[in-house]
């Protein structure tokens, strides 16, 4: 079986099932059968096409063909290139097909029934062309990778099986994978990780993946919350959908999945990545809210609130980032219930102590569909994050400002000759809407924005 993907803009009298000479709406598709041969028409809309309009569409196109089997597709992509926002052809092949590549995602290890999609082989005219099927292909197993790990449910993925996945993951890659376990993590100085895995039977891990491709080039660590399953701890959480806490990883994926594009794509980058891996659950081990550690910073910190557990082990990772000699350093966590209060479900936070960069995050945001919205550090808030008994108190005073406050706290980690960029994900883990390439479960977010940063950063120093 042949298809042609068709995209159009405005319908002719080719075109029985649309109005003449309408536009047809984004993203709305009809097959049409002419002599034998099947055509998928699908919708461009009025517009001027984005990026992420085009990824879409690919993901659209994608969908509408699941049930094909064995089917060679033809795209015109001429006319995406002609409605697109002064695209280039290997932009938009590239959006195009990492969209396709992006909807053709199922998790399904635990379910029966084999009822796999079909491959669907694209036809191209050039080697060119295949060559950047190829690179979007590359991207979107990255994100597919992140969200595999979000999806697997919390019995299955836990610090020590995460360990394991990211070893194998790597093994025949640039990246060396490093795991401090053990008495190693327990005696070191780790007083964020070894006080919240107090709780729990299984014990906590901290990953170190390092990519060293350019050792003159300043190094930049990403360091990603990876709680495999927040409990809440002592101070328990109550909501009915507590399961959706086995995502409470998301952070740890983001840089899992950014540091496997940056391993297959060549970047010329020398990048450290910090994975602390803890459950926060609540058995007679646990530590307690009125608890205080110490961090080797000297830093004494009250645990007001077991369940601020992102910022205790972020911290470590923190620390460890900047004695490892890291000059910019990128956290990325499900950190706050506030950033969605803030900013809705489609756009994560972004906060740093370098604020003139914000706009440029933004707009690599945008460009790479892992939408972000520059977020305020407010020194002054600090006043919310008194202790009677430490320095500084993990749980905020005030019922407002809760994601700026956790990243006050953050700060607090952080010397001010480095910089620090913080994205708080809380409200990206899963994707605002079921449409275009995201499909159920988990979004994937980050791993192509962190991607972008850390090449921008390395290009830029
Ligand atoms: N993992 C949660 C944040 C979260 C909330 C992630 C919703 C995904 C969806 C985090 O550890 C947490 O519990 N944060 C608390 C902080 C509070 C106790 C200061 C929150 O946001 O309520
Ligand atoms: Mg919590
Ligand atoms: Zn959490």
């Amino acid at each position: 079986m042949e298809i042609t993907i068709i995209p159009i803009h405005k319908a002719d009298e080719e075109l029985p099932f649309f109005q003449e000479n309408s536009s047809v709406g984004f993203g709305t598709s009809q097959f049409i059968q002419k002599e034998g041969e099947l055509f998928l028409y699908i919708g461009l809309g009025e517009n001027k096409l984005t990026f992420e309009d085009v990824r879409f569409l690919g993901g659209i196109c994608r969908k509408a063909l699941y049930k094909m089997k064995d089917a060679a597709v033809r795209i015109n992509y001429q006319a995406i290139v002609n409605r697109s926002l002064n695209l280039q052809i290997s932009e938009t092949i590239i959006c195009f097909m990492e969209g396709w590549y992006l909807a053709n995602y199922q998790f399904r290890p635990y379910k029966k029934e084999e009822e796999k999609l079909s491959t669907l082989a694209v036809h191209w005219e050039e080697k060119r062309f295949k060559d950047w099927e190829q690179e979007a292909y590359t991207r979107a197993t990255a994100v597919n990778f992140a969200r595999d790990l979000c999806n697997e449910p919390a019995n299955k993925l836990t610090p020590t099986s995460y360990a394991q996945y990211l070893r194998k993951m790597f093994k025949d890659t640039d990246v060396v994978v490093e795991i401090i376990e053990g008495d190693a993590l327990s005696k070191r100085d780790f007083p964020g990780i070894n006080a919240v895995s107090k709780g729990s039977s299984e014990p906590a891990k901290l990953a170190i993946l390092t990519l060293n491709r350019q050792s003159d080039k300043e190094k930049v660590a990403l360091v990603g919350k990876g709680v495999t399953f927040d409990s809440g701890g002592i101070n328990a959480k109550t909501a009915s959908d507590i399961g959706e806490m086995k995502m409470d990883m998301g952070g740890s994926a983001a840089v899992a999945g950014a540091m496997k594009l940056l391993a297959d794509t060549d970047a010329s980058v020398n990048v450290v990545a910090i994975l602390p891996l803890v459950q926060n659950l609540a058995d007679g081990n646990a530590f307690l809210p009125s608890d205080v550690i110490q961090y080797p910073n000297g830093l004494h910190v009250e645990v007001g609130n077991t369940d601020a557990e992102g910022r205790l082990i972020l911290a470590d990772g923190l620390l460890y980032a900047q004695s490892v000699g890291a000059k910019t350093i990128i956290d990325i966590a499900t950190l706050t219930g506030s950033i969605g209060s803030a900013l809705g479900l489609k756009a994560a936070g972004v906060f740093s102590n370098a604020e003139e960069d914000l706009w440029q995050y933004k707009k690599l945001g945008d460009e790479t569909g892992d939408y972000i919205w520059p977020m305020p550090v407010y020194d002054d808030y600090i006043h919310y994050l008194k202790s009677d008994a430490a320095d500084v108190n993990n749980m905020s005073s005030s019922q407002f400002g809760g994601a700026i406050t956790a990243a006050l706290f953050l700060k607090q980690f952080i010397e001010p000759d480095k910089k620090w960029i913080h994205i708080d994900m809380a409200n990206t883990v899963r994707p605002w809407k079921v449409q275009g390439y995201y499909v159920q479960g988990a979004s994937g977010y980050g791993v192509r924005l962190l991607y972008e940063i850390v090449k921008q950063k390395t290009l830029g120093n």
